[in-house]
Parts: structure tokens; sequence; C-alpha cells
């Protein structure tokens, strides 16, 4: 039986199909454009279908791989599954699943990771190839077929607009009071037609509450009702509370400075335990009516919008746990006018950053002594996730405040080195260094008190020594006294740790 209420175009109806049906319209070697963006609004069914059509190719000894497109993340049915049926051959534009983690490392998957504001305006401007299939999953179909859109926007108003052809899937998991949550903007131009977004507060609305899509390209619905499978975040460890009240004490001191609002400017939060952890600080601490222009929803934000701290969130994904996710969607009603999900080109866009002004906070794996940091390759050559949106911020808000442990793996390895081994943001956009030992304002340094305020506060103190060693032999034999460095013997740190499993001496 269709479900009437989901899906209301009467034509439409007529393109109901089982998720089988629907994965044998998408062909070796196409292009897929799928929904989904830190484990929320991807298709749930479609992509396992598709890899067990994969896998019954592979045994018959037909090769089958097809190139994917994304928001961001997604979640274990799509990603996970098709890489296990080993049916990616190449994918954009960030991704934090284990399984596609080690085809990528492996060589056995190319890789494309990508500033998220730009997926779109590349695929527009022609160079990624052309977009085959679009597999979106949606809330519902509007009788007028306006499609509601899900728990993520990412970049499915332009995989809709770019596809030749179209998979929806219509999840009646997802509550039907997101409709009118989100905010699609159908401005954006590619040079010379651009204009200005007309968007100047994190709570303006400048689009429509629906996707469009060309009903004559849509080749199949799918019926579905699934949850979204986001990771729980483990409760803050000694080390994340300690980088809160860091990072807590220095937004007090900018608001004593002046530097700040009381209110604080929109919040920019990266996800993981320790970016949860600044966030539920934030709930006992004294800001008030705060905002959020982020990419991500998270745990702690629903605590604060429910507080009434955080007076909206704009973003353009949910990433909750499975809990918090249980939480919004049955009470979507009580959230929904607090919310704003937009498409990841205007949540993340460097225009609007920079005019909101905000405060921009982020994870890394190292930083080196003059704050550049590496978000995404451990080792130099590893990738983690990808560099997703934290380049997209970090360069254009008003303070970019990067946070990790000093430490990895039981403390043999420091997260302050002498030379990063992989650089994502240079040191022109590191302006706040944190680590459970303290924080380095680096705003305003050169190079060299830099590197002495970033050993001092943020430096683990067992790693100090070696780091104040290596600073001071560069300062008696670099080639240049703007940023000593000892180019050979910088990276020896990481070599140390690959040859011994630590990088203590
Ligand atoms: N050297 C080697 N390994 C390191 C390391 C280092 N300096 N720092 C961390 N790691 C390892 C950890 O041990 C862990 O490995 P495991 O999975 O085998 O246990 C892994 O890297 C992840 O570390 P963890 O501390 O759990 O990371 P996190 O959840 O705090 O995330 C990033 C940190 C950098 C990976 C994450 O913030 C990220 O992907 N950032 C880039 C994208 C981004 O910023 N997005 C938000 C923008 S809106």
């Amino acid at each position: 039986m269709i479900d009437h209420k989901r899906i209301g175009s009467r034509s439409l109806r007529s393109k109901v199909m089982s998720a089988d049906q629907a994965a044998s319209l998408i062909k070796s070697g196409s292009t897929v454009g799928m929904s989904g963006f830190t484990g929320s609004g991807y298709p749930k069914a479609v992509p396992l279908a598709l890899a067990a059509l994969i896998e019954k190719e592979h045994a018959a000894g037909r090769p089958f791989r097809v190139r994917v497109w994304t928001g961001a993340s997604t979640g274990p049915e799509l990603d996970g599954a098709l890489a296990k049926a080993d049916g990616i051959e190449f994918r954009l534009p960030y991704n934090s699943d284990p399984v596609v983690r080690e085809k990528i490392n492996s060589g056995a998957m190319e890789y494309f990771d990508m500033h998220l504001s730009q997926v779109a305006p590349m695929a527009w401007q022609g160079f990624l190839g052309p977009l085959d299939i679009a597999v979106i999953e949606v809330t519902a179909v509007r009788p007028d077929g306006a499609l509601v859109p899900s728990s993520s926007v990412g970049n499915n108003k332009t995989w809709l607009d770019r596809a030749r052809n179209v998979i929806l899937e219509v999840n009646s998991w997802q509550n039907t009071a997101l409709e009118g949550m989100h905010d699609i903007y159908y401005g954006t131009a590619l040079p010379p037609n651009r204009v200005p977004i007309p968007l100047v507060r994190p709570d303006d609305r400048i689009g429509d509450p629906f996707f469009r899509c060309d009903p004559d390209k849509i080749v199949g619905i799918v019926e579905t009702h699934a949850p979204d499978r986001n990771l729980a975040f483990a409760p803050p460890d000694a080390a994340a509370h300690a980088i809160a009240g860091h990072l807590l004490a220095f937004l007090h001191h900018e608001v004593v400075k002046g530097r700040l609002p009381a209110s604080l400017l929109p919040l920019q939060s990266g996800v993981g335990n320790i970016a949860n952890a600044v966030l539920t600080g934030l709930l006992s601490s004294s800001f008030e009516d705060m905002t959020a222009y982020t990419e991500v929803i998270q745990d702690a934000m629903l605590d604060l919008l429910a507080v009434g701290k955080l007076r909206m969130a704009s973003a353009t994904a949910f990433s909750l746990s499975p809990k918090a996710a249980v939480r919004v969607n049955s009470d979507m009603e009580s959230f929904s006018n607090k919310m704003i999900l937009r498409p990841q080109e205007i949540s993340n866009h460097p225009e609007l950053v920079r005019r909101l002004g905000c405060i921009a906070m982020n994870g890394l794996i190292e930083a080196d002594i003059y704050g550049n940091v590496n978000s995404t390759h451990v080792m130099g050559s590893r990738i983690q996730n990808g560099i997703g949106g934290s380049g997209d911020f970090a360069r254009n808000a008003s303070i970019s405040i990067f946070m990790t442990p000093s430490t990895a793996k039981g403390g043999q390895i420091s997260a302050v080195v002498p030379q990063a081994s992989h650089v994502d943001h240079i040191t022109q956009d590191v302006q706040v260094l944190v680590t459970e030992q303290g924080l380095a304002d680096l705003r305003g340094l050169s190079p060299k008190q830099r590197a002495m305020t970033i050993i001092a506060n943020c430096a683990h103190p067992d790693y100090r020594p070696g780091l104040t060693d290596y600073y001071k032999r560069a300062r008696d034999h670099s080639y240049g006294q703007h940023s000593p460095s000892l180019p050979g013997e910088a990276l020896s740190w990481h070599q140390r740790f690959l040859d011994t499993g630590s990088m203590l001496v």
C-alpha cells in the first residue's frame, strides 16, 4: 500500500517500486549523487540493494563499480555496504566510514577530499563529469511534486538539478514536522553572474522550504521506514573537559575585553566528542541568546536550544547520537522553529561565514609549533576523514580555533610537532590553539612568538623538552630566522613513531 500522505503527487505514485528494481536502474560506471551528510538523510534501501547487485555481478565475473558523490559522510548502509562490495571506484567529498577509509588507504579507491562549500559550484562547472543518477532521501512528496527534504540537505539541490535521472527514497521514519524547517536557496550562480547572498543574520530565510525536481527525471520512488544511524558520543573525558574549560574562559575574556558581544558570535562547531564537550560547557556558562551558523546540529546544541541559551541553529544536517535523533524526531514540533537546514554551499559559504563573523571550533590531528594544522593525514599519508568544512570556516571566521588533546595513542604521539606532516590549515588560518594543557592565542604573534607560546601552553610536558631543544637548534642553524626550521630533522618525530611506536625519545 502506497502511503498517500507521504507521496501526495498522484502521477508520481505510479513510479513507486522496490529497492531492487530501483537499484537495477543504476549501471556500472555511472556517477551517482547520493543524499546524506554526517550520517543523516542518506538513502537507506537503494544503496544496500545496489551493493547486493554488485556482489552478484562480481560473483559472475562481471566488474561493477560506480562513482559516488555525497554531501559528506553517510551511513553503513551506503558507504560501508558499497565499499564492502568493492563497488566504489571514486568517492567525493568527505568520508568517515572505516571500510571506505581502508579502501582509500590501501589504494583501492580514489578519493577527492574537498572543501564542502565548493562541491556544488564544482559540480556546476562541469569538470567532475556528468551526474548520471541521483538517489535522494526525502520526507515526503507534496501533491504538487515539491519535495520535503529530510534530516540533511547537503548537496541534494544540486544533485536533483544536475542528475539525468532521479530515484527518491521517501522515508516515513522522518517526522513530517520537518516540513518548513528547510531553507533551499536557488540564487547561486557561477562567475561572472554571482550576486551577494542576501543573508545577514543566522536566522534569515532566503529560499524555499522544498526542493524542486522535474517530475520527468524521476525514474523510481522507494518507500522506506528507517532511522538515521549516527554514532553515540563518548562521555567527555578529563581532557575534553579541560579543553572546554580553557575555551570558555577565553570566550569570557574576549567578552570582558569588548571584542565579542555577550551573546558571542554565531558558533560553528566541528563534530566529535571534544566539540560536544565544549558545547555542553556552554550550558552552564553565562552566555545567553547565542546563535549557531554551522555545518551540523549535534546533541549538545539540542540541549542548548531546549533551555533557550541557543536562540537558533542554522546548519545543513543533524549529526546526532541515536538517542538524540529519537529525541528530536519525537519532539520535532518544539525544535523545528529554532532550526534551519540549508544547502551546504550556503551553510559553509565563505561569504556568509565572513559576514556573520562565526567563531569556528574544529578538531585536528596535529599542529606544528608555528600553528600549521593537519586535520586529515595521520603520519602525513594516511587519510583519517577529510577536510570537511573546516577550511570553509577556519579561513573566514572572526576567530578560528583548533582544539585537540596534546597527545594521541596513549601518549606515544605528540599532537604538537616540529613540523606538521601534512598541512590543511596554514598558520594564518589558525588563531587559537587549545589542548588540555592550555590555550595559545596566536593572534598578532610572529612565527617565533607562536612557537614559544604553543610549546609553553599547548604541548604535553613530556614533549616540551624535545620541542624546545628542536626550536633552539633551529634558532642556531636554520637557513632563515623568520620561521626557524630544520626540515630534515623535523619529520624525524614521525619516523621515530613509525620505527619504534613512540615519538618520545
Ligand atoms: N597522530 C596519529 N594518530 C592520531 C593523531 C596523531 N597526532 N591524532 C589523532 N590520531 C588518531 C586517533 O588515535 C584516532 O585513531 P583510532 O581511530 O585508531 O583510535 C583517530 O586519529 C581519530 O582521533 P580522535 O581523537 O578520535 O579524533 P576526533 O574524533 O576528535 O577527530 C579529527 C579529530 C581531526 C579526525 C576530526 O576532527 C576531523 O576529521 N576533522 C576534519 C574535518 C572537520 O574539521 N570537520 C568539521 C568541520 S565543520
